[in-house]
């Protein structure tokens, strides 16, 4: 693997502030409403802990993880289950967490799938909006942060699955 160095992108200090901010904006436009909060493995389980800290409402947490056919890092567009949901769906308002949405591919799968479970409304929650290559206009309700583009790491996001782990956000910056 080519040398690499992280560059800080967005500070822990940033991410609380939107985290706070959309936990808000969820609080408001829900009211007391129950909210099923469904995460999207891997990358979306730690700002899904955070802003699921802040919500006020009662929620259920579950979780799916998804699959994109083809090679390297680039979304196809052809998506599998391959940990689904284990709660029902149909009724329930339903919040979706990405940790980062880039070509828009992934998600726009996901609601396809999600509209034949019957939910009583679905709404979108990405902590990044990585815009500049997107592909599906997938409607975002909420958004942390809007990037055009760059390898994001840290807060949920890796690369080979390394720096997940990280509170902050960062870009790979390849050397040579
Ligand atoms: C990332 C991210 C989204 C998807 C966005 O997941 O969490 O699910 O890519 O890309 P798209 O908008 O171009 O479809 P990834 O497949 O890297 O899996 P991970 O969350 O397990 O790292």
């Amino acid at each position: 693997m080519k040398d690499y160095r992280l560059v800080a992108r967005i500070s822990e200090a940033e991410i609380a502030e939107q985290v706070d901010r959309l936990a808000q904006e969820i609080n408001r436009d829900h009211g007391g409403e129950p909210l099923l909060v469904i995460g999207i493995l891997k990358g979306a389980w730690m700002f899904l802990a955070d802003l699921t800290r802040r919500l006020a409402m009662p929620v259920e947490v579950d979780f799916v993880r998804l699959a994109s056919y083809g090679l390297g890092s680039e979304t196809s567009g052809e998506v599998r289950i391959t940990k689904d949901l284990e709660l029902p769906v149909r009724g329930r308002h339903v919040l979706v967490v990405e940790d980062i949405v880039d070509t828009g591919l992934t998600l726009e799968w996901y609601l396809r799938h999600l509209k034949h479970l019957d939910a009583a409304s679905v709404k979108l929650c990405a902590f990044i909006d990585k815009y500049e290559r997107r592909e599906a206009e997938v409607p975002l309700d909420y958004v942390g942060i809007r990037v055009p583009e760059g390898f994001l790491v840290g807060y949920g996001l890796d690369f080979a699955e390394k720096h997940r782990n990280l509170g902050a956000i960062y870009e790979v910056e390849f050397l040579g």
